[in-house]
This record gives structure tokens, C-alpha cells and sequence, in this order.
């Protein structure tokens, strides 16, 4: 079981410390070193999502219906990519099949160090719940609990004690800017602090990977560019991979990296190298 620490930082700065203790320790491709970097997660120059040749078709009765072809990619660790492309590219296909929400019909792929298709059934939710974050688009927030609540709840998924929980929860919402609406009930917040307590719901765990999709689309274009710094100042400090989709190239701005889909095919990756 992945240690927890007293904050999301210290969280973070473990992980990240230790990832740096293997990378400048000597005989560090040592076989036992391997299996040891195996077990402790993806170190940082190693991709978080490898894809080989994915193909996902929908069928409905007789009819076919490619959403993604032959997609082959690699986002690397700790950067902050985007999928992007117009409505029925296959965006939400690409994002479900990254977080195990859905199977590929063909093709390989691995997740945070993981071939995904190895996993059994029953351990998958707990691969999810220990490694990925979701952020999406209606937000997806709990009405009857308060923003404290919500963000606490993956904590409480993951067996945490209560003064933990509250140390990390508070510490997450402050981070986004909210520990003054920590009692508040979703329907007293605003689109943009929804999204912005979904975002810390999202990180409080320190997943390693947070998978965004269309994370702005219900918001202003104002509110939505705010909300994009946000999660970029957030991937800067704690150093998490965030892959989010949009339709919107006015956010493009701040991706390191950019996937452009249509029709179901990766037609460019451009990396900003940032
Ligand atoms: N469960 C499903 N069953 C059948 N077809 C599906 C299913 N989900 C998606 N599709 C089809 O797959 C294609 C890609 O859909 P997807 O939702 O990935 O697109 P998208 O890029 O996310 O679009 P949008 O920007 O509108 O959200 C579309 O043609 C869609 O109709
Ligand atoms: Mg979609």
C-alpha cells in the first residue's frame, strides 16, 4: 500500500525524492534495483501512458463504429498534455480507455508502468483509485456532502483516518483557493469553484496521473482560462501528469505537450518542450 504523508506535498515530495534516489544511486539497472523501481511506480524519464496500435470500435447491432484507429503514443511523466479535437474525434474514447474505464479492441497499452489488460477485474478499481485522478466535465460533485466532503471521499475509499483526511482535505482546498467554501454544498458554489473542488478531489490521493476531459466546457471562457492555470500552477507544484481534452485551441497555451485527433487518428503530436 502506497504510504500516505501528512500533506499532498509531502506526498509528492516522497515520491518524487525517491523516484531522484534511484535515478542517482549507482548499479541503479541492477535486476533487484528494477523490481524494487517496479514496485515503488514509473520513475520519472519513463512514459506514464504507453499506447501501441490501439483501436477501439463501438458495435451497435450490425453497424461498426471506429472511435479511435490505430493510435500509437507516448506521454511522458510529469508533463501537462493535451488530447484536442473536434466533436466526435474520439477524445472521451482516447481518455476512458487511458483511465480503465473502457477496453481497447486491439493494441497495447500500459498505464503508470502497468500492462492495464494484465490486471484482473477485481483488482482494476483499486489500480484507479490509487493511481488516476478524474476531473470532468459537469464536475461530478456529491450535492448532499459539502466541498470539504467531497474531496475528502477518495481518502476515505483508500481507508485513511479521520485526522489525516481533514489535514490533507483542508490542505487541497486551500491549494485551489476554497478553504473559506469548505462547508458549502455544491449548489452554493459557482461553475468555477465546482470545477476547482473536483480538481482538488482529484489530487488529494497524489495520484500520479489526473485525466481531464473537457474540464472547461461547462464554464465562461473566462472562468475555463482560470481553471486551466490553475491546474497548470497545480501540475508545476506537485508534479503530476495531467492529460485533458478540449475542443478549444485558445487553450492550448499551456500544454507541454499537444495530441490533435480527428476521425479517430493521431493526425499530430507537437511537443512545447517546456
Ligand atoms: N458507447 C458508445 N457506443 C457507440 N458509439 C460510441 C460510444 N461512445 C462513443 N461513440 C462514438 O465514437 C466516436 C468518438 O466519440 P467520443 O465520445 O470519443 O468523441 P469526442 O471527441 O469525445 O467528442 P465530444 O467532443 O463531442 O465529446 C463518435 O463517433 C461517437 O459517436
Ligand atoms: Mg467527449
Amino acid at each position: 500500500m502506497q504510504r500516505a504523508g501528512k500533506s499532498y506535498e509531502d506526498h509528492r515530495a516522497k515520491r518524487f525524492i525517491s523516484t531522484n534516489q534511484r535515478g542517482g544511486a549507482k548499479n541503479s539497472n541492477t535486476k533487484k534495483n528494477r523490481i524494487q523501481a517496479k514496485k515503488e511506480g514509473v520513475m520519472r524519464e519513463d512514459p506514464i501512458v504507453v499506447f501501441e496500435n490501439v483501436s477501439k470500435i463501438y458495435k451497435m447491432g450490425e453497424v461498426s463504429i471506429p472511435a479511435l484507429n490505430n493510435v500509437s503514443l507516448k506521454i511522458q511523466n510529469r508533463r501537462f498534455s493535451m488530447v484536442l479535437g473536434p466533436s466526435g474525434s474520439g477524445k472521451t474514447t482516447l481518455l476512458n480507455i487511458i483511465g480503465c474505464l473502457d477496453q481497447p479492441t486491439k493494441g497495447k497499452i500500459e498505464v503508470c508502468g502497468e500492462r492495464v489488460a494484465e490486471i484482473s477485474d477485481d483488482k482494476i478499481s483499486e489500480f484507479r483509485a490509487r493511481n488516476i485522478g478524474f476531473i470532468f466535465q459537469n464536475f461530478n460533485l456529491i450535492p448532499v456532502l459539502s466541498a470539504f466532503e467531497n474531496v475528502e471521499y477518495p481518502l476515505t475509499l483508500l481507508g485513511m483516518g479521520a485526522s489525516e483526511r481533514r489535514e490533507r482535505g483542508m490542505s487541497m482546498l486551500e491549494s485551489v483557493g476554497l478553504s473559506d467554501h469548505a462547508r458549502h454544498r455544491p449548489n452554493q458554489l459557482s461553475g468555477g469553484q465546482k470545477q476547482r473542488v473536483a480538481i482538488a478531489r482529484a489530487l488529494v490521493k497524489g495520484p500520479g496521473l489526473v485525466l481531464a476531459d473537457e474540464p472547461t466546457a461547462n464554464l465562461d471562457s473566462k472562468t475555463g482560462a482560470s481553471i486551466i492555470d490553475l491546474m497548470h500552477k497545480i501540475q508545476e507544484q506537485y508534479g503530476a501528469t495531467f492529460v485533458f481534452s478540449t475542443h478549444d485551441p485558445q487553450l492550448i497555451s499551456h500544454a507541454q505537450d499537444v495530441f490533435s485527433i480527428r476521425d479517430g487518428e493521431l493526425i499530430e503530436h507537437r511537443s512545447e518542450g517546456k
